[in-house]
């Protein structure tokens, strides 16, 4: 199907002189000419509020997102994702994440099946395991409980089950401890087992393809580890489980395939925390934590689903992050969570956005000549204060910013929690409204000093605000953003749900390997840069030995 391409769009061009004209506007005046803009430009779904008041737009800028949504095909493409069409165009693959949440009475289709019970029956097998390691039931090969688990995996593997368990801490076994090893770096391993016992240690080896290296690479040097103390190959039915959809992988490792827990290929690896590759997430919280974590996802997604687009939360973010990027210029999004469980939300959401939209070619194969995913990144407030947001506030960059916090702090101590959310609302009030020269010079300043005092301001930003940090609010918080980062990709004609842009390094790396560890000195037949860095490493290494 060819489309028209977005800059030929009425509604594109009607943004672009839009844009053009906000472009002059301050959030100051916005807000002066309408006193209610603070209520009116809020919206609300689940458990979620968000106010977008201090964004560069108006109700016309609105329409316009509407505009643009209805000739771009959001809402078809929605359907078609929602009801298992193959959206994944590259990989011929549907896209139905949002399956792995659907209740059990559910029906969706793949290819004339109905792929929920498949579902639950994966989610009953998991919980039942769960249930086993948390009580003790489950032993280890010398009788012993499992007192730690260990998820091996990276990118979609392991980010999100990072994230969850550190979001959903709280819900937490304290008796259990979790780690989780990622990074090919051999410290990552040694470092994660360093004081733990193998007759005690469960691996969840979590891989879709469980062809990857990097996690392949810490399986077997977990396997090596459990066995040096375990001693017999039939320990590893005892200490190692898999999830993949791989069933030969797994068995040829060595792993029982009873003890695997599958998922399929409509589940895109940065959209799987909440299939199998959520396990450790559920040993840590328990299944029926994970469950309403479950139910927090749905729930965003029946309101992506069916409400209007101008009180639709991931509709109006998707928007805003289009809005910014291709048409002012900004190259980055700040996520600043003022809330500590979600330290690892900005890297789980990295992969999400930029793996899903960090794309330079439409569905019909063409170079974009607009610019597509920005740059997500973050950390939690209040430390970010205390680093980068000096640029945020004065530096020459326009860069949105998604505050989110909370009502109630898990864990209230004194007056933390007031001091926390008073810096959000600051943060925010700051950036929007800044502090003019006038102001600055009133307090008395110096003349020279009121050009570095001086805040511009007109800065935007997202606040999220919701109750408190529960299995369901993190649950529709990722839908949240994964649903955003959809509607950014369809209306920039791209296929969110491939990733070939991983595959060239891999190849490589691949091809290099030998070339580092010949015991003869290889012929290299690269580039003279990376043949001088290999042979360079070589000498290094021999130096070292
Ligand atoms: O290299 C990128 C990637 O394919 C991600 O999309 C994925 O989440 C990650 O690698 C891990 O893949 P797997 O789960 O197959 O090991």
């Amino acid at each position: 199907m060819t489309r028209t391409p977005l800059k030929e769009m009425a509604a594109w061009k009607a943004l672009e002189s839009h844009a053009a004209s906000m472009g002059t506007r301050h959030l100051r005046e916005l807000f002066a000419e309408d006193p209610k803009r603070g209520e009116r430009m809020t919206a609300e779904a689940c458990g979620l509020f968000l106010d977008y008041s201090k964004h560069r737009i108006d109700a016309e800028t609105l329409r316009l997102f509407g505009a643009l949504a209805a000739e771009a095909g959001v809402v078809e493409r929605r359907e078609a994702m929602f009801g298992g069409e193959k959206i994944n165009l590259t990989e011929n693959r549907a896209v139905l994440h949002t399956a792995l949440r659907a209740p059990r009475e559910a029906v969706i289709e793949v290819d004339g099946k109905n792929v929920v019970p498949d579902v639950h029956e994966v989610l009953d097998k998991m919980a039942a395991f769960a249930e086993r390691v948390r009580s003790g039931a489950w032993t280890g090969y010398t009788g012993k409980p499992i007192r730690n688990v260990i998820n091996i995996g990276i990118g979609g593997s392991d980010l999100g089950p990072v994230m969850a368990y550190e979001a959903l801490r709280h819900y937490s076994q304290r008796e259990l401890t979790m780690r989780f090893v990622s990074n090919v770096d051999g410290s990552d391993f040694a470092e994660a087992v360093h004081d733990l016992d193998p007759e005690e240690t469960l691996f969840i080896v979590s891989s879709k393809t469980f062809t990857t290296l990097e996690t392949m690479t810490n399986a077997h040097t977990a396997r090596v580890w459990a066995l040096g103390k375990l001693k017999h190959a039939e320990a590893v039915a005892k200490h190692f489980v898999a999830v993949s959809t791989n069933a030969k992988e797994v068995a040829k490792f060595g792993i029982d395939t009873a003890n695997m827990f599958g998922f399929w290929d409509w589940v895109g690896g940065r959209y799987s925390m909440d299939a199998a590759i959520g396990l450790s997430t559920m040993i840590a919280i328990g299944a029926e934590n994970f469950r309403r974590m479950l139910a927090g996802f749905h729930a965003m997604d029946e309101h992506f689903r069916t409400a209007p687009l101008e009180r639709n939360l991931p509709f109006l973010m998707g928007m805003l992050t289009v809005w910014y990027t291709s048409f002012f210029g900004a190259e980055t999004v700040a996520v600043l969570p003022y809330d500590n469980y979600l330290k690892r939300f900005p890297a789980y959401l990295q992969q999400l956005t930029m793996e899903s939209n960090g794309k330079h070619v439409t569905l019909d194969g063409r170079r974009v000549d607009y610019q597509t995913c920005p740059i997500f990144w973050g950390e939690p407030g209040t430390n970010g204060q205390h680093s980068f947001y000096q640029l945020i506030h004065q530096g020459t960059r326009l860069i949105p910013c998604d505050f989110i916090g909370f009502a109630h702090s898990l864990n209230p101590l004194g007056n933390h929690h007031d001091l926390l959310m008073s810096n959000i609302f600051a943060q925010a009030e700051a950036l929007a409204f800044g502090k003019t020269p006038e102001q600055v010079k009133a307090e008395g300043t110096a003349d020279w000093l009121v050009p570095h005092r001086t805040f511009e301001g007109n800065r935007p930003s997202s606040v999220i605000l919701a109750e408190k940090m529960t299995p369901e609010i993190l649950g529709q918080l990722v839908a949240l953003y994964e649903h955003s980062v959809f509607v950014q990709g369809v209306v920039w004609q791209i296929d969110s749900f491939d990733q070939w842009g991983v595959e060239l390094g891999k190849v490589l790396a691949v091809r290099i390997i030998p070339e580092l560890e010949s015991a003869v000195e290889p012929e290299l037949k690269h580039d003279s840069s990376t043949n001088a860095l290999i042979r360079r490493y070589r000498a290094m290494r021999r130096n070292e030995a």
